[in-house]
């Protein structure tokens, strides 16, 4: 890695009255000041410098170590001291003329359009990234950003091809399959779902609701029941704000639901939107985009993070752990990609979410009394062939991430259920240990002030679904009867002429 800058410090009077002191500063710069924290023979250096009237000119280059926008950063105060108490000269602040950064690359990255950068070139095997930036950007660590930003995409690229991380766990025995069909094809038949009027989303009938339901009793029972759970309702609309602590708004983009509010609830406003429809009969969508607002979020996605706030800023009394709390108010919503998925992929779907919080130990302990209920479910309720995988941490896929995070216990389990008709595997829910992503974004403490870490567990009522009719079939008769007990008598739907 390689920057190269040139600058000015514009001072508040000419310097050459100072020129010797500062000679001797800038002479002895590259030895102490650049070195400092870089190993031997690394860091910056500064390449020319000279006086011109109420500027210092100057080149710096760099490595990795000490980067040269720090480098400059660093000379600022001394600098001005030196200036300040001997020449009564101050230091106005710092102009960019030119910054380049090169990062080695065996092939060219794809990045328009990112802030503060005009151009960007691939040639032997390096990429070179001009910024157009000033001393407040270097402050903020945009320079930083960008570089990290287009290693993640160099490391994206090259991933690219490959399979995505899926490391296999445990796997059932072999379990009876008592159906070969798409279960969404006999759902549909049987008049147990019908496509709802919007985008992948479903309108579910009598039947399916109750076994909905029963799933919902079974996870109740065996896993909120069985371990101390207390349910919260979470909001279902999730501003940007949650989004950016959670890490979402790094990359769920193309899968938003967006919602945009009013830009005035005032019915005067809105009439001829209104007397357009009773007129025409249709509505009329683009005057109604100049009359909403930005979009000030989007829909519930992941579940869990809205919970977030409830915690945030706060320090957790000992009294309070352990946390174990669930959500099942409401919908998810992702823009998923088109095509049929029936009931396995939906835009609009039904989660009970899991959440808990503890110290390290604790939160990895919950996740494996959490898998040894799911187990017992899976195994002796629903009889079902299914198995684990450690895969890429949700929180890091959900922020366009791949791989697995640092520390090995920090990651999530998929739950996958063998799908008879496609002879495919089937995500249906997910267990994971998610470090101290949220305490740490949502700024929570304990009162011992011990470390905090979380985790959280989604069950989709519909991969549920999914998966038992896959390998069970539609008939009540031939589920099994610790199932069929649960379910009670199935209600008896719709039947249309
Ligand atoms: N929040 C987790 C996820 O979105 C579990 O539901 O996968
Ligand atoms: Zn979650």
């Amino acid at each position: 890695m390689y920057f190269h800058l040139i600058g000015n410090f514009n001072t508040s009077a000419p310097v050459d009255q100072a020129d010797e002191d500062v000679t001797d500063f800038m002479n002895a710069a590259n030895e102490t000041l650049l070195a400092k924290g870089a190993p031997l023979g690394k860091g910056a250096r500064i390449l020319d410098w000279r006086i011109e009237g109420n500027k210092i000119h100057i080149e710096i280059d760099s490595d990795r170590y000490v980067r040269a926008h720090d480098a400059i950063l660093r000379l600022k105060k001394p600098l001005a001291a030196l200036l300040g108490k001997k020449h009564r000269i101050g230091i106005r602040g710092i102009e960019i003329e030119s910054f380049v950064a090169r990062i080695p690359s065996d092939n060219p990255v794809r990045a328009t359009n990112i802030p503060y950068v005009s151009k960007i070139e691939f040639d032997c095997g390096e990429i070179s990234i001009t910024m157009e930036i000033d001393e407040s950007q270097i402050q903020n660590k945009i320079p930083d950003r960008i570089i990290t930003l287009i290693e993640d995409k160099i490391a994206a690229q090259e991933y690219g091809g490959k399979e995505e991380h899926w490391n296999l766990l445990w796997e059932s025995a072999e379990k009876p399959i008592l159906n070969n069909d798409d279960p969404t094809t006999e759902l549909l038949d049987r008049n147990w779902i019908r496509h709802g009027a919007a985008r992948g989303q479903w309108i579910h009938g009598p039947e399916i609701t109750r076994i909905f339901r029963a799933f919902e009793s079974i996870v109740k029972k065996e896993v909120l029941d069985f371990l101390g759970y207390q349910e919260m309702i979470f909001p279902k609309l999730v501003s940007w704000d949650v989004w950016k602590k959670s890490g979402h708004a790094k990359g769920v983009y193309p899968e938003i639901y967006y919602v945009c509010p009013p830009k005035t609830r005032d019915p005067e406003y809105w009439e001829e939107v209104s007397d357009y429809y009773k007129v025409t009969h249709e509505v009329p969508i683009k005057l109604i985009r100049e009359k909403i607002g930005d979009p000030i979020g989007g829909l519930c996605y992941a579940q869990c993070p809205p919970f977030w706030p409830f915690m945030q800023g706060r320090t957790i009394a000992d009294e309070t752990f352990p946390v174990r709390v669930f959500d099942r108010s409401g919908t998810s919503h992702r823009y998923e990609s088109g095509g049929i998925h029936g009931i396995e992929r939906v835009d609009e779907f039904h989660r009970v979410e899991i959440v808990w919080m503890g110290t390290p130990e604790d939160v990895v302990q919950e996740s494996e009394r959490i898998q040894e209920r799911y187990k017992y479910i899976f195994e002796d309720i629903l009889e079902l062939k299914w198995r684990k995988a450690w895969v890429t941490p949700w929180f890091m896929a959900q922020e366009g991430l791949t791989g697995t995070a640092g520390s090995e216990k920090v990651g999530t389990i998929d739950y996958e259920s063998l799908m008879p008709y496609r002879d495919g595997w089937l995500e249906f829910q997910n267990v994971s240990v998610n470090g101290d992503k949220y305490p740490l974004g949502f700024n929570v403490k304990s009162q011992s002030g011990s470390e905090l870490w979380s985790g959280c567990s989604g069950v989709g009522l519909e991969r549920w679904a999914s998966a038992f009719f896959a390998q069970k079939g539609l008939d009540y008769e031939n589920w099994p009867s610790e199932f069929r007990e649960i379910v009670g008598e199935l209600p008896k739907g719709f039947v249309f002429m």
